[in-house]
């Protein structure tokens, strides 16, 4: 019996060898070490020896038959992978998958490019707070409690004496009341309103604009902005100053610049006048010089604010605002 287990075991591991696939492994299994395999059947017929054999072929039985099982079990396991290996198989001649590039929003993109400008025309860039005091936003430039001008910022409260800054502008109070003239900043920030359409979301961009020195005339603000429009645009692009309305100007001008879209024939972007409104400026009112208290006997100066978001649809012909603040990376992938 022992012989027999020994030359089964053999003839089994050999057969396994010349095996080429699963279900041949499959039958071999169930030949040797199935119910009725030939392993299986030497172990039955135990009983048939004398007693005192029986412990030592018993082992030998069992072990042939753990043996082969394991030897079945790892040729299928093998087979298996032979199987899916090209399935699996790695192409290292394949090009590799290019990683998406981060890139700047486009809102701070052209933020970037407004500021540059003004750096090269001498320009300090300053940042003021978000959340303003009501005597910044409002008070200082000119903008007394009850003034009328008040309802044109639907303002956002955050206490009786402190709003979100609606506009830029309270930065000029806070670079005057620190420095003396001459100034010559720019100020970029998020300013926020109540509000949200086509043309407007609760929280945007602007950038703020003071010089103030001897002998500055709305001469030196017509240079500056026409420089500042024909760098952003290009030389063609022309500019116009209507009289205007503001508390902390006096003259004030709201700044148009020749359609950049249609070139002044008339279209929907500019609502068929040729024309877009893109700047509001005018010269420092006096009274908010002496609210910092600079001699308006010796100082003149001008002021400037623009949309950042306004800008950067003109650029790129872009028609609702809300885009620039939903997140959706199909869009900003575009810039
Ligand atoms: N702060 C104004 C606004 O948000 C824009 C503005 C107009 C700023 C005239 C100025 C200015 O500095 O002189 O509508």
């Amino acid at each position: 019996m022992k012989e027999k287990l020994k030359v089964l075991e053999q003839e089994a591991l050999k057969a396994l060898e010349a095996t080429g696939g699963p279900q041949e492994v499959d039958r071999l299994r169930t030949q040797y070490v199935g119910r009725k395999g030939a392993v299986t059947l030497c172990l039955r017929k135990m009983s048939d020896l004398p007693p005192e054999d029986r412990p030592e072929v018993g082992r030998l039985a069992n072990e042939v038959k753990t043996r082969l099982e394991l030897a079945f079990k790892d040729a299928i396991e093998g087979l298996e992978k032979e199987r899916k290996m090209p399935a699996e198989a790695l192409d290292v001649t394949l090009p590799g998958r290019p990683v998406a590039r981060g890139r700047l929003h486009p809102i701070t993109q052209i933020t970037q490019d407004i500021c540059e400008i003004f750096l090269r025309l001498g320009f300090e860039i300053v940042e003021g707070p978000d959340v303003e005091l009501d005597y910044y936003n409002f008070e200082a430039l000119n903008i007394p409690k009850d003034h009328p001008a008040r309802d044109m910022h639907d303002t956002f409260y955050v206490s009786e004496n402190t709003v979100l800054r609606t506009h830029t502008s309270p930065i000029q109070v806070r670079v005057m009341e620190k420095q003396s003239p001459p100034v010559r900043v720019i100020a970029p920030g998020k300013s926020y309103r109540v509000d949200y359409d086509i043309s407007h979301t609760p929280m945007f961009q602007q950038v703020e604009g003071l010089m103030v020195e001897e002998n500055i005339s709305f001469g030196d603000l017509k240079g500056i902005l026409t420089t500042f429009v024909h760098q952003m645009f290009d030389e063609e692009t022309s500019l116009r100053f209507r009289p205007s309305f503001f508390p902390f100007t006096e003259p004030s001008a709201e700044v148009d610049i020749r359609c950049v879209i249609c070139r002044g024939k008339g279209c929907r972007v500019c609502s068929h006048t040729g024309w877009l409104e893109v700047i509001g400026a005018g010269m420092v009112h006096p009274a908010v010089f002496e609210m910092v208290g600079y001699d308006t006997d010796r100082y003149t100066g001008f002021a400037f604010g623009m949309g950042i978001e306004r800008i950067t649809m003109l650029k790129y012909g872009i028609e609702d605002i809300r885009r620039f603040y939903e997140n959706d990376i199909r869009f900003l992938e575009q810039f």
